[in-house]
């Protein structure tokens, strides 16, 4: 039985993608997990998995964080927490063009009632997901942390880029340390193949697509755009493994729970620092599977950008983290997690 000797963390949105593999890396670290999560895009069954695989249970609450009353009655029967790490958030871009005022709603006011539990019950510590969409496409590559903020192409993307911004203004004030974490492109899943994405009807993101297209859940991908300024005419995108950024995080809190911080805000990209086109993509799933994919070459679909890809020095640097895994593991461990899904639901 692991001692819990770190700390004890709070994971909102812990029974998610990116969540629940961070979730699996605390605990492995010795850090107490305590999970609050809506399951507005997950299931409580994620919960089980990572005892499965850690052999602890993480205390799980079943909230709404834009609930402040809620919220507070959790901070107020939990007043030893050493940091919180905020994922809990709404992120299809799509979805967020169709509906803007309930992803300002569900992502900023989450965020607020997170600041103001941290306020009141003096939490210091706050690891923040963000995204490399708040560079839009970038004037050069690889894209650094200082890189212009651009105009943003969804409510999604804003809603992003409004948490940093009432993350900077409010540290300071209230006395906290934040460290906002700017993710690329996270895919693949845990090797235990317990935990991975669970993408809710059809897939938006590639990879999901992907391995529902080699399972038989889709008939064909679409690969969108072939006339891109790039060398094979796909998009280009920093896939980094989920593990690799799982890990990001623990350093992350490490950093602050020993007073390693530089500022009370800081911001870092975590990607690999390697550009991936569609197309090579699609080859590194199809060697790693041996499956033939069907795709098709379509339109380009409206609102992507080109090309984007990180410049990982000052994670690399500050950190001292690193992207570990390759394309091909990331492929890999996505296709186990595909085939362990079809071998979960075959039971059913
Ligand atoms: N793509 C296809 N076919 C598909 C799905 C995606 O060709 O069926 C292509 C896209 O055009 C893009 C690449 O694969 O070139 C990656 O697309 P994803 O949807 O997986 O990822 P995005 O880079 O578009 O979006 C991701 C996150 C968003 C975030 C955005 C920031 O999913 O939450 O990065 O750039 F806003």
């Amino acid at each position: 039985m692991t001692q819990y000797n770190m700390g004890k963390i709070l994971v909102t949105g812990g029974a998610g993608y990116i969540g629940s593999h961070t979730v699996v890396e605390l605990q492995q670290q010795g850090f107490e997990v305590i999970i609050i999560d809506n399951l507005s895009n997950s299931h409580a069954g994620v919960v089980d998995r990572i005892a499965e695989i850690t052999g602890i249970r993480p205390e799980f609450h079943r909230f709404d964080l834009i609930d402040w009353k809620e919220t507070k009655a959790f901070f107020e029967s939990h007043r030893d927490l050493s940091g919180i790490i905020h994922f809990a958030a709404f992120k299809a871009v799509g979805e967020s063009v169709e509906d803007p005022l309930r992803y300002y709603r569900n992502n900023l006011d989450s965020l607020i009632n997170i600041l103001q539990g941290m306020k009141d019950y003096k939490v210091k510590n706050l690891v923040f997901s963000s995204s490399c969409t708040v560079y839009g496409q970038p004037d050069s590559l690889p894209v650094k942390e200082t890189s212009p903020i651009k105009e943003a192409w969804s409510p999604y993307g804003n809603t992003k880029q409004m948490s940093e911004q009432i993350l900077r203004f409010s540290v300071g004030t209230y006395g906290l340390k934040t460290i906002a974490l700017r993710y690329f492109n996270p895919t693949g899943a845990h090797e235990s193949a317990l935990i991975g994405e669970l993408p809710i009807g059809i897939p938006n993101n590639l990879v999901p697509f992907i391995t529902q297209t080699a399972i038989g859940k889709r008939e064909f991908l679409r690969v969108f755009g072939s006339d891109y300024d790039t060398p094979d005419g796909t998009a280009i995108r920093d896939y980094i493994h989920v593990v690799d950024l799982a890990k990001a995080h623990i350093v992350a809190v490490n950093r602050m729970i020993s007073g390693g911080t530089k500022s009370d805000f800081e911001i870092f990209n975590l990607g690999t620092g390697n550009g991936f086109s569609v197309l090579e993509v699609i080859r590194s799933f199809e060697k790693v599977s041996g499956k033939k994919l069907n795709y098709r070459i379509v339109e380009r679909r409206s609102g992507d950008i080109e090309k984007v890809w990180a410049d990982t020095s000052l994670a690399n640097g500050e950190l001292g983290w690193k992207s570990e895994k390759s394309i091909d593991e990331m492929m890999l461990s996505a296709w186990n997690w595909e085939l362990a899904l079809a071998k979960s639901s075959a039971k059913k």
